[in-house]
């Protein structure tokens, strides 16, 4: 028997406001290096301009740590994998620009990844998750920018099927958590609260949204008012009541996205169903989802943590399957802030 060919990706996630580099030997990962910017929290939101400054300073070091950890030298690299979008322009162009010159400097190819098909593909990462998914399968992507339902059929054949028509579902907890008066990225903080309080204190309306699409601005609009009317009754609605409007915000946010995820597989005749994208780290959904599995027959695949908020080593998953396919950039691609599949 042939042994299988040991291929080593450096990749590199800089899409929004984490530094992000990894190594991987085939689908193992070696290395999952992260620099988080603190800056953006005292601005309640990402600030592209400083999100591209603090990846400029953050890049090297970020790389070498990630090649230090896997205990592996720049010569060894088979190819440099990176995020060329969607994101944030200034952002992509710090990871763009290094990666190419890297793949230059090494005479190694270039593999461009885009940001979603990672998320969903960091599924094939070795020991993501309990099991790995099989074609075809249902994705649920729910990030700080994208919520996207997708019919995966194969690697590098995912269909969208269902999006936002407005906010992505992490800005509907962060928007959410900043009414609150929560620091940003105020989602894990939500999740947080959530799991001491009442999901049903506070009713909010679910949208009525055609498909499998969605829209979260009406929620937002909805929480600020019944926040700045109960306020007015009360100046310490918020603190005496965080728990119970954190789980009813929870609660609400699941509810659309379970009911969209039943629609979808009844619509596709498809009962495996995975998620991806930072907002996969909420308990609610994760719980809601998983439940499904007894009451619906459904087979779930939910990632470990480290693989759902924005991460190299996603991006390391897809470099080494389009490597397989000898799928490689030359130095003339660009990063693209708006792509799609
Ligand atoms: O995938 P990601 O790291 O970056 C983007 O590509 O956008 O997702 C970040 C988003 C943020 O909106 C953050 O609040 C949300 O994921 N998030 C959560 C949780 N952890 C991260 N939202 C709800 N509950 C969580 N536990
Ligand atoms: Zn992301």
């Amino acid at each position: 028997m042939n042994p299988v060919k040991k291929t080593y990706i450096l990749a590199i996630e800089s899409s929004c406001d984490d530094t992000a580099a990894a190594v991987l030997e085939n689908t193992l990962v070696l290395s999952n290096s992260i620099a988080s910017q603190k800056i953006h929290e005292q601005y309640g939101g990402v600030v592209p301009e400083l999100a591209s400054r603090a990846h400029q300073s953050n890049i090297v070091p970020v790389v070498d740590q990630a090649l230090k950890k896997a205990g592996i030298k720049k010569e060894q690299l088979s190819a440099i994998a990176f995020t060329s979008g969607p994101g944030l322009m200034g952002s992509l162009l710090v990871g763009t620009s290094f990666a190419k010159s890297l793949s230059l400097g090494l005479g190694i190819p270039l593999i461009e990844v885009h940001h979603m098909q990672a998320h969903i593909l960091a599924h094939f990462i070795k020991g993501a998750s309990t099991k790995k998914p099989e074609f075809p399968f249902l994705g649920l992507t729910i990030s700080g920018g994208h919520t996207q339902i997708v019919k995966v059929k194969d690697y590098f054949d995912i269909e969208i099927i269902g999006q936002t028509l407005d906010d992505a579902v992490g800005e509907a907890f962060d928007k959410s958590a900043k009414i609150l008066g929560l620091p940003y990225p105020g989602g894990p903080l939500v999740d947080k609260y959530a799991a001491l309080g009442n999901p049903l204190a506070f009713p909010f309306s679910i949208p009525k949204v055609k498909g499998l699409d969605f829209s979260f601005s009406g929620l937002k609009t909805g929480i600020l008012y019944f926040i700045q009317k109960k306020t007015k009754e009360n100046t310490n609605f918020i603190e005496e009541n965080l728990n119970d409007i954190c789980a009813s915000i929870q609660y609400t946010i699941v509810t659309i996205l379970m009911q969209k995820l039943k629609k979808a597989v009844k619509q596709t005749g498809i009962t495996r169903v995975a998620i991806g994208g930072g907002v996969s780290a909420n308990s609610g959904i994760r719980e809601a989802l998983l439940a499904t599995e007894g009451t619906l027959g459904w087979t779930t695949y939910i990632p470990k943590f480290e693989y759902t908020t924005d991460n190299a080593a996603m991006i390391g998953i897809v470099g080494y399957l389009k490597y397989k396919n000898a799928e490689f950039s030359d130095l003339s691609t660009v990063a693209k802030a708006r792509v799609s599949f």
